[in-house]
């Protein structure tokens, strides 16, 4: 994909695949998009897909599929216990990944609560580059104690960094002699998702694991988004240069001792599921898959997606097919960046990051500034961001508010998904929202849900700034969508 060079000169991503099968997708009008977003409480997790133009909420679960892993799914063998499929997708693991034992969730978060139950109890604590939410949620619940030993980069929304998902190694050795004992494991995730999509180097990765061994504990790699950060050791890390996707995937797994993944991401596929090298800890967790899960050999998946993941696993190996995310993202950031737009860089996997807090300054961090800008982008081209900020933490015990180190709207690019016209549009109203951004007001909660509150959360505007925006999309763009 990123081979093709364009005559003119001209810096475009060229899809490596056909589309074969659409859906179709309405347009409504500004009007209604205000509507819309009012009654979804100010949270683009409540609108309504009839409502949306663009979904950029997630890759989750709505990347492409190819045709090879629709035509799998015709062979699926559904059986309660020894499903052939459930074979075939653990020999597909232990040939990527070189890890003998697999259990199998019915998606990511699944994992996280068999890993957390079986290791997390009051008082230990899990370092890791960064926490995701439903991760944070699991060990928090079973009072663990969750600390983020990202490199100084990292929470720098702007930068040149290529590897700004990296640990500080020097915070990892002081916490280990700090804590060494209360730490179980720690965590890696690979394309760091709430810092922008980030990846980690193999370097730091394999010392990572260097460190963690030395000191007896555990090394677990959450590699939901490991397709994204395989791409980028291959196209910015030296040492990985004249290595294969494969090599790379290889030389990580071998030094970790648990890799767990959503195969809603790694995969193109609806699941998850927990691989390890070690029979003693495939032991030690194999009884809460089917207490919790499903029995051991689908857990909670179902058998066609099992056999699209196992599809889709192998053709995460092909850099024509892992690339097109990374380089779409890249487009639509770099289109950004010349339109004056304060957006992540480098960009990363998973989707462009607009940063809230300098596309509208004049929102407070107690107003929500990232959810704000997900409300006003909805209303101006029905399309559907995530918030990435304060919204998305917790409170403290005490009830105060945890401000988010960053504040960001994920547009995410599921991936093979979108055109690039569909990408141009997303960047000509984000422009347009920009030129309008003094509009632009804070929300407040209405009904706010004590944990997972950015899922069910209702909020309202501070003031009445949606029909300012509404009056001035018409005043610009007259009768048109
Ligand atoms: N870990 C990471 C890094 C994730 O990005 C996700 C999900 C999970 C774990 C949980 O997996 O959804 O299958 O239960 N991320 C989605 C997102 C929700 O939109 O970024 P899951």
């Amino acid at each position: 994909m990123s081979l093709v060079r364009f005559y003119t000169g001209d810096s475009i991503p060229l899809e490596l695949h056909k589309v074969r099968i659409v859906q179709k997708l309405d347009l409504v009008p500004v009007e209604q998009r205000a509507r819309a977003m009012a009654e979804a409480g100010y949270n683009t997790f409540l609108l309504k897909n009839k409502d949306i133009y663009l979904d950029m909420l997630t890759d989750s679960g709505v990347n492409a599929m190819s045709d090879r892993q629709l035509a799998a799914m015709m062979i699926a063998d559904d059986s309660y216990a020894g499903s052939a499929t459930f074979t075939r997708l653990t020999d597909r693991l232990e040939e990527i990944f070189g890890t003998k034992y697999f259990l199998p969730a019915h998606q990511g978060r699944a994992a996280e609560n068999i890993l957390a139950m079986t290791f997390v109890k009051p008082g230990s604590v899990i370092p890791m580059n960064y926490h995701f939410t439903t991760t944070k949620a699991h060990i928090t619940r079973l009072g663990g104690r969750v600390e983020e030993l990202i490199c100084d980069e990292g929470v720098k929304l702007t930068s040149s960094c290529p590897f700004k998902g990296n640990f500080d190694l020097e915070k990892l050795e002081e916490l280990f002699r700090k804590e060494g004992g209360n730490i179980p494991f720690v965590r890696i995730e690979a394309g760091t998702n709430l810092i922008g999509g980030q990846p980690l180097s193999l370097e730091n990765m394999l010392a990572v694991a260097d460190i963690v061994h030395r000191h007896g504990s555990l090394v677990v790699m959450d590699a939901s988004l490991l397709q994204d950060n395989l791409y980028f050791i291959k196209t910015r890390e030296e040492m990985a240069r004249d290595m294969t996707i494969r090599q790379i995937t290889r030389m990580i797994a071998d030094r970790m001792d648990i890799i767990y993944f959503s195969a809603r991401k790694l995969g193109f596929a609806r699941g998850g599921g927990i691989c390890m090298h070690d029979k003693a800890l495939f032991s030690k967790m194999r009884e809460l898959v089917p207490m919790f899960e499903g029995f051991l050999t689908y857990g909670g998946m179902s058998v066609r997606e099992m056999e699209a993941m196992t599809v889709g696993l192998e053709e995460t190996m092909d850099p024509d097919v892992i690339s097109q995310g990374p380089l779409f993202i890249q487009y639509m950031t770099d289109e950004l960046i010349r339109l004056g737009v304060p957006v992540v860089t480098p960009p990363g996997g998973l989707g462009c990051h607009l940063d809230a807090s300098r596309f509208i300054p004049q929102v407070r961090q107690e107003e929500y500034p990232a959810a704000a800008l997900a409300a006003a982008l909805f209303i101006a081209g029905g399309i559907r961001g995530m918030e990435r900020g304060t919204v998305s933490e917790q409170r403290e015990a005490d009830g105060s508010e945890h401000l988010a180190a960053v504040e960001l709207l994920r547009l995410a690019l599921p991936r093979r998904v979108f055109t690039l016209s569909q990408v141009k549009y997303a960047v000509d109203r984000i422009k347009w929202l920009y030129d309008n951004r003094q509009l632009i007001g804070g929300l407040r909660f209405t009904d706010e849900p004590s944990s997972l509150r950015f899922f069910f959360g209702l909020l309202e505007p501070v003031s009445p700034w949606p029909e300012s925006l509404v009056r001035a999309f018409r005043r610009d763009f007259g009768d048109s969508l």
